[in-house]
């Protein structure tokens, strides 16, 4: 169920700290090495937000998802993705994809796509979402299997 109190806006560098508590949910189940080595901290991020276009689920005054994009001519790609843990499974993602999905579309791009890691365990919400795993990529980073997800847009 969509709480009718999320709404999604681009994100300001002030959103930084809050947009790393956020995308480090993805490090929950890393071990300290991994954590310390890739999660995020506030200056990634702010230097991140040069590169990709990120925007916020905002409940109330909290930020409780984020994603990151980067919208190409042909295509864009979900660059990083995460919804706090006490949020989750109440249609945020969905809300975040299909913003994205939107975004991407009006900017011209007929494909959306993203990588996640099989020990994640998302694939499954984006298949949900219509997206088609496309590529499986063993031992892809640091030993671990990512697998590419794609969406047409057109
Ligand atoms: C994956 C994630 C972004 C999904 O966000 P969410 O807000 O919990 O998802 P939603 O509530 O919008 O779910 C949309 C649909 O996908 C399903 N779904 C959600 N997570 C799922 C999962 N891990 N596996 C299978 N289905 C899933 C929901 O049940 C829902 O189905 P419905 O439309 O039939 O009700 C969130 O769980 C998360 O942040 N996980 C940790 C970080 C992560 O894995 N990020 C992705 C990196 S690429």
């Amino acid at each position: 169920m969509v709480n009718r109190m999320v709404t999604i806006r681009a994100a300001e560098d002030g959103d930084a700290a809050e947009i790393t508590e956020v995308l480090n949910t993805e490090f929950e189940n890393e071990d300290s090495d991994f954590f310390r080595k890739y999660s995020n901290t506030e200056e990634k991020i702010l230097k991140d937000m040069k590169r990709c276009k990120y925007y916020v689920a905002v409940d109330g005054d909290r930020i409780v998802g984020a994603i990151s994009l980067l919208l190409g001519d042909i295509t864009c790609r979900i660059d990083d993705m995460a919804v706090r843990k006490g949020s989750q499974r109440r249609g945020i993602g969905k809300e975040l994809v299909r913003f994205a999905e939107n975004l991407a579309g009006e900017h011209g791009c007929s494909i959306i796509w993203c990588t996640t890691s099989k020990r994640l365990d998302a694939s499954g919400f984006y298949l949900k979402m219509g997206f088609t795993a496309s590529e499986l990529l063993p031992r892809h980073f640091e030993g671990r299997d990512l697998i590419k997800l794609e969406k047409s847009l057109i």
